[in-house]
C-alpha cells in the first residue's frame, strides 16, 4: 500500500489535494453554486462562510489529507486550471470502507466531468488505503449523482432515512466491493 496521490491527471482534468491558497477560488465557486449544491451537500448548512473561516476549512482539509483520513481534491480543468468543483474519499460508513463525494461548478455540468474525476477513485481506495469497498449515498431524488454512482458501477445496498430541516430524505447507499483476488487455476 502507499499514500494517495497529492496530484491526479485525467484526459481533461487535474486533481490536487486543496491548498490553502486555494481559499478565494473555492469562496467564489461556492457562492456562484450556493442554490445548485445547498440541496444536495451536507456542507453547505455552514455556507456561507467568510474567506477566512474558508480559509480554516481548507486547512482542516489539508490536516485530515496529511493524517490519511478524509483525500479531498479540488477538481480543475486540465491545461486553463479553471476550478470546476470537488471530488473526495471520505473516511466515513465503517472500517474498510471509503465514502465517494463530488460536486460540480453548475456551468460545467453534463460533459461527464463528475465521471471522469472519479472513475479511478474506486481502484486508488482498494490499493492505496486497502479498503475493502467504497460506498456512495446519493438523495434519492438526485438523479444526476446516481448516474454518476452507476457509471462508477457501484450498485444500491439499501437505504438511510434522515430528517433535515424538518423534512424527511432518503439517501440510496450504493457499495462498489474491492474484486476478489482470482488464485492460480489448480
Ligand atoms: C452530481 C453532479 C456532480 C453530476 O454532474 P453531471 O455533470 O451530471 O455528471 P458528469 O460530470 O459525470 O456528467 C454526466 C453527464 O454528462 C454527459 N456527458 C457529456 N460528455 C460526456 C463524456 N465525455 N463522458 C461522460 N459523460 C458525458 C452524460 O451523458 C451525462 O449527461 P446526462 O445525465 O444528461 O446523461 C452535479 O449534478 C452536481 O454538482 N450536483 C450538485 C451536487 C451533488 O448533488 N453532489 C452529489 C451529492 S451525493
Amino acid at each position: 500500500m502507499s499514500a494517495l496521490p497529492d496530484e491526479m491527471a485525467t484526459a481533461r482534468l487535474r486533481l490536487r489535494r486543496w491548498r490553502e491558497s486555494d481559499a478565494e477560488e473555492l469562496r467564489r465557486v461556492l457562492d456562484d453554486n450556493d442554490a445548485h449544491l445547498r440541496p444536495w451537500i451536507p456542507f453547505m448548512k455552514d455556507e456561507p462562510r467568510s474567506l477566512e473561516a474558508t480559509r480554516e476549512r481548507i486547512a482542516t482539509f489539508v490536516q485530515s489529507f496529511d493524517c490519511g483520513e478524509h483525500h479531498r481534491y479540488a477538481i480543475r480543468e486540465r491545461t486553463s486550471g479553471v476550478l470546476l468543483g470537488e471530488t473526495m474519499l471520505l473516511d466515513r460508513g465503517g472500517p474498510g470502507t471509503r465514502e465517494i463525494g463530488y460536486w460540480l461548478d453548475r456551468a460545467h455540468c453534463g460533459l461527464g466531468f463528475a465521471s471522469e474525476a472519479t472513475a479511478e477513485l474506486p481502484e486508488l481506495a482498494f490499493a492505496c488505503l486497502g479498503v475493502e469497498r467504497v460506498i456512495l449515498r446519493c438523495d434519492e431524488r438526485n438523479t444526476a449523482s446516481l448516474s454518476v454512482a452507476r457509471r462508477l458501477h457501484a450498485l444500491p445496498i439499501g437505504f438511510e432515512d434522515l430528517i433535515e430541516n424538518g423534512q424527511p430524505v432518503r439517501l440510496v447507499v450504493l457499495e462498489r466491493r474491492r474484486p476478489l483476488a482470482v488464485g492460480p487455476a489448480r
